[in-house]
């Protein structure tokens, strides 16, 4: 009997240990054969722990499991009361299309065995027999863009770090994921490592660097364990190391732990801690991709991007960009969380709109009560009110309507929630977060709190003022996080102006 527990840091978090330990027990006291595999998430966080079984029919799933149930799993499996059906088969699977996250949840996240099986080191392979620029040409081709906020072309990127001349080059990946509602860094670091590996080898080879980092924080102890383990696995088997699986060509790895702290995923903020310095904002020029780790040029990448990379090579860039709309290529991995019903990762390629993926995929609020909006890309993402659900999921239609898509986290609120107190929570986030090298930013964010507490008072003078303030932060901040977080500010202002009504706190 072949039984999968995730190993995932959420279904931990939701008793996974618990019921794995409690599988095992069971299975000795019967004298039942089992071998346990500790998989990856399949994303559906809401019925995590999910358990699967394998059967001649495919793989069934149980969830959300409790110890209580394990005893049930050695009897008639379909009487099972948690029993879902076969896990290819549940709706949220279905609906899918799975490219960066076919993987996960499907393989032992360290069998090396396994992820060949199943189409792994296929791209490294490809790459291999490409020249660097004909790698870079065909990433550009796919037109993935970076999946960590920005959504700057990655082949680009790529090519700027290709062409530049320098002794030793970097790779440097980005999983410190500080937006809120987001996990799907964490997720494929956990229950695919390997891919992201792969993907950081094929980038080496594309820009001539022999070495990467993949930064993450100390709050990811499975990750970095995991993403540890792995690369000694893949050393020990020569697809890393200094001859890429025998080709002659090195490439090596390590993972970086930093503290924890918002700003330290900025990019070139980011690079500074690497450096072991604090973790201040960099002014550019001089981009990363010229002058980044250590001085040498540098791609800074979201774990997505790079992890996106291996199907792109192994399929093609003409498979790849056939998914998604317009301008915006490929899938992304949408992350729900918040007050939602069906809480997970989803991936799927780009353009379903946004009410769909809140009110289909999501099944609306987790209370049952109306949405009343969405903040989409993290904290300095915008909040969408209903009366923008039909808004594409696409880098453009969202910039076009006030918005980003950032890191596709998507935090759903119910009608209960104050707007007003979201924006201040805005502010006071970014008041705590902010590097402190520009102005705008480091105090702009203490004031915009106070400004905001003035309008709760019923201070009407207040409202312009705030206006004010949030145009001087995004015009005058050095980056994204004084620069944007005017985006949850204003759009709160601007959709839900009965939030902010001067004449509330005064009739109430
Ligand atoms: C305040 C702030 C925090 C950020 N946090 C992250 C992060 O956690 N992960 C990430 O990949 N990008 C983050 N970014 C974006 C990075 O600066 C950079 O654009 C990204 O790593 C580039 O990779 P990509 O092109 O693959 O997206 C952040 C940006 C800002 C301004
Ligand atoms: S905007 Fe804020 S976080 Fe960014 S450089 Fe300025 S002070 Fe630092």
């Amino acid at each position: 009997m072949r039984v999968y527990v995730p190993l995932d840091a959420a279904a931990k978090a939701l008793g996974a240990d618990e019921v794995a330990a409690a599988i095992q027990a069971e299975a000795a006291r019967r004298g039942v054969e089992i071998t346990l595999v500790r998989n990856g998430s399949r994303g559906m966080v809401w019925l995590e722990p999910l358990v699967e079984v394998a059967t001649d029919l495919g793989r069934m799933a149980f969830g959300p499991m409790t110890t209580a149930d394990v005893a049930a799993l050695f009897e008639d499996l379909k009487a099972h009361p948690k029993a879902l059906g076969l896990t290819e088969e549940l709706p949220w699977m279905l609906r899918q299309t799975r490219l960066t996250f076919a993987r996960c949840g499907v393989i032992d996240p360290l069998s090396l065995d396994e992820y060949e099986l199943h189409h792994g080191l296929k791209g490294l392979k490809r790459a291999l027999s490409l020249s660097d620029a004909d790698i870079v040409a065909e990433v550009r081709e796919s037109g993935l863009r970076g999946r960590g906020g920005a959504g700057f072309p990655t082949g680009i990127k790529w090519e700027t770090v290709r062409t530049a001349k320098a002794d030793q080059k970097y790779i440097v990946c980005n999983a410190d994921e500080g937006d809120s509602a987001t996990f799907a860094d964490r997720m494929l670091m956990e229950g695919d490592p390997f891919t992201l590996i792969e993907g950081m080898a094929i980038a080496g080879l594309a820009v001539g660097a022999t070495k990467g980092y993949i930064y993450t924080r100390s709050e990811y102890p499975d990750a970095v364990s995991q993403m540890t383990r792995a690369i000694q696995i893949a050393r020990a088997a020569g697809v890393l190391g200094p001859s890429v699986l025998g080709s002659g060509r090195a490439f090596d790895m390590e993972v970086r732990v930093g503290a924890g702290a918002y700003v330290c995923g900025e990019e070139t903020s980011l690079l500074n801690s690497l450096e072991g310095k604090r973790g201040t904002v960099r002014a550019k020029p001089p981009l990363p991709a010229l002058q980044g780790f250590l001085g040498k040029p540098t791609v800074v990448n979201n774990v997505i991007s790079l992890a996106s990379v291996p199907v792109i090579l192994d399929r093609g860039a003409a498979f790849y960009k056939n998914f998604g709309m317009g301008r915006s290529q490929g899938t992304m991995a949408l992350q729900l969380a918040g007050n939602v019903k069906f809480g997970g990762l989803f991936e799927t390629a780009f353009g379903l709109t946004l009410g769909e993926i809140v009110d289909d995929i999501g099944g609306g609020t987790a209370t049952g009560r109306p949405v009343k909006a969405v903040q989409v890309g993290g904290p300095l993402g915008a909040w969408f009110p209903r009366a923008l659900f039909d808004t594409p999921f696409t880098y453009e239609d969202f910039a076009t309507r006030g918005g980003l898509i950032g890191h596709a986290g998507l935090t759903v609120a119910d009608d209960s929630v104050d707007m007003l107190k979201m924006a201040r929570f805005a502010l006071e986030f970014c008041a705590i977060e902010s590097c402190g090298k520009c102005t705008p930013c480091r105090l702009g964010a203490v004031r915009g709190v106070e400004t905001v507490d003035r309008i709760a008072r019923g201070d009407a003078a207040a409202i312009p003022l705030l206006t004010d303030l949030c145009d001087t932060m995004k015009a005058g901040s050095l980056c994204a996080l004084g620069g944007f977080t005017p985006y949850p500010v204003m759009s709160a202002l601007t959709h839900f102006p009965d939030d902010f009504a001067v004449m509330r706190e005064a009739a109430e």
